[in-house]
């Protein structure tokens, strides 16, 4: 068996690629962000091109870097921002258009309609999700809808639709003309066309955004030895290594913190916030504002669920401050401009670029900057942003409790942001609990290495994962009770002015 594990994580603004080693220790990584493509107010696009070859260059680099080889890789697996939807020629393989992100609100008035005539109540009950921009289905609607031509290629059978998984796994496995057309449980259970309990498409939902079956990728397990082919050996690994695993970025995190027993939880700072509960076999249906997604399926095990909490824009909102307001130049320099302040100064940042997610699904909020006075400095707008992160999560940490009766002892995190030292003490200041980093802190890419090298027999089994990880920094809550209590007051007044501005 070859020495190590390859992972592809296609994430909102960047691909990486990650070799892994038995002790799920990182040997070798590079990564490329590509182009945040914004036509107008609310639409958010990627160009799919661009996605392949900077994927087929994060993987060569890799390799040239490490001096490995496809040969030394037991098997490959795949992440990737979710719900992000590319249109294709089956033939050519060319995307009719570009690529609409998950953060897209373009189809908030498809999503609207369902709930005006009961078809919403038909998605949530059937796939644990609720009508909303965010999810694949009305995107795909609005493509067959709004691209010449989509609508005539798809009756032909000659539309593909895929998320990033499916589009990088078809271009790894077979070139130009055709690789494989397929997804996996988690990836398909954020479509608003999969019924959770069949783990199948469902015709009814198909119908309610006019997607003809054709167009859909075969849906497979998370991981599988035989489920997705092999790598071409013409493509950027040069070799034929077995892809043995698929599962959306959160879905891989989960596997990468080994939240494996029901009642375990993480939450992955990355473009968004995304707080996943294990909820084990059993769907637990939320009243409080969370999704029920599939966290993973192994081979012919039983799936198992989790509860969702996202959180739309949390990283994001760090980038607007270095790319759209230039108040500083990487965003690791967040940090220490909030530190020049010793508070908010009063000012809270709602920063509802998409709208607000869970637990509010209010699609017509409003970003806001509310509470300034002459006083306040660019100090206190990125603090302000690392605090909105801060209490977006805790909003929803109590939706979960409500929901599961799951009372979090400790946070684990992981993600980018959780670089920021700052922002992680302020997690835990405003969550009243201790957070805690592990060592790994790429989780997305090793859960899915993990995934990928369970199914191949790289690992043994789960309890060998869990013995890899380690913390590698805790934080415990300073603010005194009352102090957080007034804070988080203050965030949920700001939250209501964004909610009231349309
Ligand atoms: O649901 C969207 C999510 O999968 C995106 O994750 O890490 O690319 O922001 P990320």
């Amino acid at each position: 068996m070859p020495d190590f594990v390859g992972a592809l994580d296609q994430g909102t603004t960047s691909t990486r690629f990650m070799i892994f080693d038995h002790e799920g220790a990182e040997v070798a990584r590079f990564q490329l962000e590509h182009e945040q493509i914004l036509p107008r107010a609310g639409w958010v696009e990627h160009n799919p091109i661009e996605i392949w070859t900077r994927t087929a260059a994060v993987i060569e680099t890799t390799l040239q870097r490490s001096g490995l080889h496809d040969s030394d890789l037991a098997a490959l697996g795949l992440t990737n921002q979710r719900e992000t939807t590319v249109v294709w020629n089956r033939r050519t393989g060319r995307p009719y258009c570009n690529a609409i992100v998950w953060q897209d609100t373009r189809t908030g008035e498809i999503a609207a309609a369902l709930d005006r005539d009961g078809r919403g109540q038909v998605i949530r009950d059937r796939t644990g999700l609720r009508p909303e921009a965010y999810f694949s289905g009305g995107k795909i609607q609005w493509i067959l809808e709004n691209v010449d031509g989509v609508r005539a290629a798809a009756e032909r059978g000659e539309a593909a639709f895929g998320t990033t998984d499916t589009w990088t796994l078809w271009n790894l496995t077979g070139g130009p003309n055709g690789g494989v057309h397929i997804t996996d449980v988690t990836n398909a259970s954020r479509t608003m066309l999969m019924d959770l309990d069949t783990l199948d498409w469902d015709d009814e939902l198909l119908s309610f955004f006019g997607v003809p079956r054709s167009m859909l990728p075969e849906i497979r397990p998370s991981a599988d030895p035989g489920a997705y082919g092999v790598t071409s050996r013409y493509g950027p690994l040069g070799g034929e290594v077995p892809i043995t695993a698929i599962l959306g970025d959160q879905q891989a995190a989960t596997v990468g913190q080994v939240c494996f027993s029901p009642g375990e939880a993480k939450n992955t700072y990355g473009t968004g916030n995304f707080l996943l509960l294990n909820t084990g076999t059993d769907r637990v249906r939320s009243q409080s504002g969370l999704l029920t997604t599939v966290a993973y399926q192994f081979g012919a095990e039983p799936a198992v669920f989790a509860l969702e909490g996202s959180i739309a824009v949390t990283g994001s909102a760090v980038q607007w401050l270095r790319d759209q307001l230039r108040l500083i130049t990487t965003a690791a320099q967040s940090e220490a401009l909030a530190r020049q302040v010793a508070d908010n100064g009063g000012v809270y940042f709602v920063p509802a670029f998409s709208g607000l997610f869970a637990p509010y699904w209010r699609a017509d909020a409003r970003g806001a900057i509310v509470g300034l006075s002459r006083y306040n400095t660019d100090g206190h707008l990125a603090r302000a942003t690392l605090e909105a992160i801060c209490y977006q999560s805790r909003d929803v940490v109590e939706a979960m409790q409500r929901d599961s009766g799951v009372v979090l002892d400790v946070l684990r995190v992981d993600g980018g942001v959780t670089a920021n030292d700052l922002c992680m003490q302020l997690q835990s200041d405003i969550l009243g609990v201790p957070v805690s980093r592990p060592v790994v802190a790429e989780t997305t890419a090793l859960g899915a290495a993990y995934a990928a090298g369970l199914a191949v027999g790289y690992w043994r089994d789960q309890d060998e994962l869990r013995s890899h990880w380690a913390e590698d920094r805790r934080w415990e809550p300073q603010w005194s009770p009352e102090q957080r209590e007034r804070a988080y007051a203050g965030w949920q007044k700001a939250v209501t002015k964004s909610l009231d501005w349309l």
